[in-house]
């Protein structure tokens, strides 16, 4: 979002903000030829692949992917909106902005204020009538019976929602807060029969309160205390509350993370209470959820290594196999552990004790592989050959893609020792299985593998040989273009601004355009801010990372275009010829010919 920042203000904070200065004030930058690198801000690195130019005022990283302008740096690394960043950098170079005016946009930060004051004062009321409420006993002693003490109570903020209808709910009014905006945020519902009116959603249930990363209350997960359904009940989605984008706990365990390099995903709120109380503080859950992309890349600020720990049952299962896919394409470095006795970390530790459970994780943690033989094992019969295949064939795509060649080579052996085959023989299968399939260690390095396989293919189809060669030509034209104002005058010239049916390269070439026409600085970092659309700034992002050599650009550039412009005769050839057949069907003898003529000037 721009903001009501005035363009040339913007402009001027940009000019006045050197990408290497500022970062510099953030990471310790090394020379390098004309570049500066450092340890990557963005995600856990040992040797540097993050890279700032001056010259570009840009910086990009290798390992993850982050890239952008001097703004785009603040906002990542100071999680500001765009013109709270412009605003900071402003501050920074001595420039004044003047005070901006937009009523939709005070109105919603008043209504997100507001949220956060009455999630606030919610919290404050249950944990209230928790501690000090005779109608709390029950709940007093289920928590004392759950194993919690009172300083972890009180350290999650654990609450308890009274049985009545509106308890809540008079507690606000008397605040002076509308019901209706107590029902936008979840706290109470709209009767449906008799006199209209409203009640509290959580009534009896103990109540753990939901944080963003700085720790404010977004919403509540409330449980029953016996085993009535729905065992939890959560708020619902509000402008607070999204919970593909949340982690249980992360804003109490995310400095541990760090530390640790490492986090342990788990599946409830009890799991991380748990685990916390007993001294293991990486621990964060997924609501409930399917884990999404938004989760997966908060956990990257902190670390890339990732210790899956979900029940064993067909459930937690599956919920493992899908945050594995997504977190593996994401970067990151997945092993999973199936706690013992099919119990979850919070029955385990209160049985094993803390020690035991990270011993657990530690011995237990499976890469995908070995997690894969143990699932097929359970399925198959080891005892015949043909089981003992039926097993490597399904184990053999998460070994295949492993890059890297210790650790391939490790899988197969210890696929070889379990199945009783020789490791030859495992081997002879993992060449013979094609390469491809998702379930992979091997994607570790998303980026290079999007550079390398391309994925500019239409949607949905499979690209042929031809569509691949153009759409590595649109790629490498476009990377050009991105560096040098010449070459977009040059491909301008020669094929026009819309060479590709992407719409991504579109917007992109559009916008170079439109700079070019209007005088503006021809910098990639300038892209970024004018940038709308999020797909476009990925694409924008992965451009910036392909490196084309200096020495051949002019021959680069001549046969990329060149491939273009054959690639369009070709497809325009191939309409021609549908449409000489139609005309044969319809026996049309003149069109025919028309079409015959213009056929042979192509060629
Ligand atoms: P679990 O059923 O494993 O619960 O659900 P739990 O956290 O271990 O709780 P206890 O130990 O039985 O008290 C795991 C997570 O799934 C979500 C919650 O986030 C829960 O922590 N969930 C589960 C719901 O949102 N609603 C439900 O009805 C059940
Ligand atoms: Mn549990």
């Amino acid at each position: 979002m721009k903001g009501l920042i005035p363009e040339e203000v913007i402009d001027e904070v940009r000019a006045s903000s050197d990408i290497v200065n500022v970062v510099s004030d953030y990471v310790r930058l090394r020379k390098q030829g004309t570049n500066y690198v450092g340890l990557c801000p963005f995600h856990n690195e040992k040797t540097p692949s993050f890279m700032v130019s001056g010259d570009k005022q840009i910086f990009r990283c290798f390992g993850c992917g982050e890239g952008g302008n001097v703004f785009s740096f603040i906002m990542k690394f100071d999680k500001l909106s765009f013109p709270e960043a412009v605003r900071l950098l402003a501050n920074r170079a001595g420039i004044t902005i003047p005070e901006e005016d937009d009523p939709a946009k005070n109105a919603r930060m008043k209504e997100v204020n507001e949220a956060f004051e009455i999630n606030e004062l919610v919290k404050d009321f249950y944990q209230y009538i928790l501690i000090n409420h005779q109608v709390a006993g029950e709940a007093r002693s289920y928590l004392k019976k759950r194993g919690l003490t009172g300083e972890t109570i009180d350290k999650f903020q654990i609450g308890f929602a009274p049985p009545s209808w509106d308890s809540l709910l008079k507690f606000l009014n008397k605040k002076g807060f509308a019901p209706e905006k107590l029902e936008k945020l979840g706290l109470v519902l709209a009767r449906s029969k008799g006199k209209p009116g409203f009640y509290d959603r959580f009534r009896n249930r103990v109540m753990f309160p939901i944080w963003d990363i700085r720790g404010k209350v977004v919403g509540f997960g409330g449980r029953v205390l016996d085993d009535s359904v729905p065992k939890y009940l959560n708020s619902p989605e509000t402008v607070l509350f999204n919970k593909s984008h949340l982690l249980y706990g992360i804003n109490k365990a995310a400095e541990s993370i760090r530390r640790n390099d490492q986090v342990i995903i788990v599946e409830g709120y009890l799991d991380v209470i748990t685990c916390h109380q007993s001294g293991i503080s990486n621990v964060v859950a997924s609501l409930g959820t399917a884990f999404t992309r938004e989760q997966g890349k908060l956990l990257l600020r902190y670390s890339q290594e990732v210790v899956m720990a979900y029940d064993a049952d067909a459930a937690g299962i599956h919920a493992t196999m899908r945050g594995w896919q997504l977190l593996d394409d994401l970067g990151c470095r997945v092993r999973i552990v199936s706690i013992p006795d099919g119990k979850d970390p919070d029955e385990f530790i209160r049985v094993h004790g803390a020690e035991e459970f990270t011993r657990v994780i530690r011995q237990n943690a499976q890469s995908l592989s070995e997690f894969n033989t143990d699932r097929a094992m359970e399925k198959y019969d080891m005892a015949t050959l043909e089981g003992k295949f039926k097993i490597a064939s399904e184990v053999i795509p998460s070994i295949k893609n492993i890059s890297n060649e210790i650790e391939k080579n490790e899988a197969i052996m210890k696929l070889a020792q379990r199945l009783h085959l020789s490791p030859e023989a495992v081997r002879a299968e993992v060449e013979k299985t094609p390469r491809g399939s998702r379930n992979s260690w091997s994607n570790r390095d998303k980026i290079t593998a999007s550079r390398n396989n391309n994925d500019n293919r239409v949607p949905g189809g499979v690209a042929s040989k031809e569509e691949d060669a153009r759409s590595r030509a649109e790629e490498s034209l476009l990377v050009l273009m991105l560096s040098d104002s010449n070459i977009f005058l040059k491909v301008k010239e020669e094929i026009g601004v819309h060479f590709s049916s992407r719409q991504e390269y579109l917007n992109i070439t559009n916008l170079l355009n439109e700079i070019l026409e209007n005088e503006l600085d021809y910098q990639p970092a300038v892209l970024f801010d004018r940038l709308q659309d999020e797909s476009t700034t990925e694409i924008l992002k992965r451009l910036l990372l392909v490196e084309i050599p200096e020495e051949n650009r002019d021959q680069v550039i001549d046969d990329c275009i060149r491939t273009v412009k054959e690639d369009e005769i070709r497809k325009k050839r191939e309409e021609l010829l549908r449409r000489m057949e139609e005309a044969d069907k319809a026996r049309d003898q003149e069109l025919r010919k028309q079409l015959l003529l213009e056929y042979t000037r192509l060629i």
